[in-house]
């Protein structure tokens, strides 16, 4: 009966907003929204769902609640090293324009922090970076560009005198930064995927999907690369058996689409 109720509300969810919870994990899918759902009292999904159609902030809510939107400027400090001092070198070599994508980019310090690292190699002017994510909450906070300081505590020292302006409490990224990154709604489970792109990076969503999801986009995103081009995952988003999707491990988190 409970299992029926969840099974209907993803379908009602899916009709209602293109967005599939189905293949997401199953089990921390349900904890957290049924932990959503008692606190406004709801004791099924059928009768959370008829408040949800009716009210937009309770919907607000639940997209705000079913992502889960924490990001750091340089999240795993000595993987943005790698890209820096190996991975952008070598793209560069072979594509006079980088093309780049930060997919589930949430709040922006991933293709801020690619900006960042990307003048500091004289090439931003020569690349374009796509920043998209599900959730457009988050992408407003992306495209203002103000951050706490605890978003920015691995940021390097030089990298903060020059690219951010602090006032109050909050830290601005610089215009140049903003204007060098395109925001867009854009859900990873449904919507077409643009390309081809030198570097993809997507990190820290792929844990929420199912098997068969995280199958279904490794194999997408490997069509979405140039040949030779380059796929940065989170630290506990290893793939498994990389060469089924035409991907070759290079080092830890770092994938690149086989020539061929
Ligand atoms: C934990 S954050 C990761 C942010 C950043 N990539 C990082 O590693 O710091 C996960 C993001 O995935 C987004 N997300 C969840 N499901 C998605 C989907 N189906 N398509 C696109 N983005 C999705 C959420 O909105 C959230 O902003």
């Amino acid at each position: 009966m409970e299992d029926q109720d969840f099974s209907l509300f993803i379908k009602r969810i899916k009709e209602k907003t293109a967005i599939d919870l189905s293949q997401y994990k199953e089990a921390q899918m349900k904890r957290r929204l049924t932990t959503l759902r008692t606190k406004h009292g709801f004791t099924t999904f059928h009768t959370y769902m008829d408040a949800l159609q009716k009210d937009p902030q309770l919907m607000n809510e639940f997209l705000d609640r079913m992502t889960i939107n924490v990001s750091e400027f340089w999240r795993n400090p000595n993987r943005w090293q790698a890209l820096e001092q190996r991975f952008l070198p070598e793209l560069m070599k072979e594509s006079p324009r980088l093309r780049i994508w930060s997919a589930a980019c949430s709040t922006g310090e991933e293709p801020y922090t690619l900006a960042m690292i990307l003048d500091h190699l004289s090439v931003l002017d020569r690349s374009s970076i796509l920043a998209t994510d599900l959730d457009h909450k988050v992408l407003e906070k992306a495209q203002s560009g103000n951050y706490l300081d605890r978003s920015i505590r691995d940021v390097p020292p030089a990298y903060i005198k020059r690219y951010f302006t602090m006032s109050d409490d909050l830290y601005a990224v610089q215009g140049l930064l903003k204007k060098a990154v395109k925001f867009k709604q854009h859900n990873l489970l449904h919507d077409r995927f643009e390309g081809p792109f030198d570097l993809i990076v997507c990190r820290n969503v792929m844990i929420y999907f199912t098997e068969e999801a995280k199958q279904q986009l490794y194999r997408k995103f490997s069509q979405a690369l140039r040949p030779g081009g380059v796929l940065f995952v989170g630290s506990t988003e290893q793939i498994f058996s990389p060469a089924q999707y035409d991907l070759e491990t290079v080092e830890t988190f770092f994938y690149r689409k086989r020539r061929g």
